[in-house]
């Protein structure tokens, strides 16, 4: 016979478990949506590393010289007439080409092709000459390349 003065253990009424569990889903609920709202308040960025950067000082390019940038895929080319930079991405499907000191020309690797130091297109597929891409002059006097933005074949720049 059970003892009248022994605690009873403590139930949970139906009503109690049904709150619990409603709160609980509740709660999940709220916490979901939260996290979709903080998603939509964040930026759809895509962060790209800048398109403009150093070349270096002008003067330490010397006239008839070609310096290649590989990390930007760009030349540098320092004629008697003033700078000038190409894009080093062939116009054929887009391989790196290399400039080839032996032969004054700039070649792409993949299906010949093969550019004047204008850019010009002198063999192979490549259906239109190299880029001309824009340049500045830095506030710190370097040259400043801008592979986004392209400018007219014969562009040059005195600085
Ligand atoms: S990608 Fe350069 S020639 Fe085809």
């Amino acid at each position: 016979m059970p003892d009248p003065d022994e605690p009873k253990p403590e139930s949970v009424s139906r009503r109690n478990f049904c709150a619990a569990i409603g709160l609980t889903a509740c709660g999940m609920a709220a916490g979901g949506a939260g996290g979709v709202f903080v998603d939509f308040l964040r930026p759809r960025v895509l962060f790209e590393p800048p398109t403009a950067f150093s070349a270096g000082p002008p003067d330490a390019i010397a006239v008839g010289s070609v310096v290649t940038h590989v990390e930007q895929r760009v030349y540098v080319i320092r004629m008697a007439e003033g700078f000038r930079a190409l894009s080093a991405v062939c116009t054929h499907l887009g391989c790196i080409t290399r400039y080839q000191p032996d032969r004054n020309l700039i070649a792409c690797p993949c299906h010949g092709s093969q550019y004047t130091l204008a850019g010009d297109v002198v063999a192979g597929p490549a259906p239109r000459p190299l880029r001309w891409l824009q340049m500045s002059l830095s506030e710190k006097g370097e040259l400043i390349v801008d592979t986004a933005v392209e400018v007219p074949a014969g562009t040059t720049y005195r600085f």
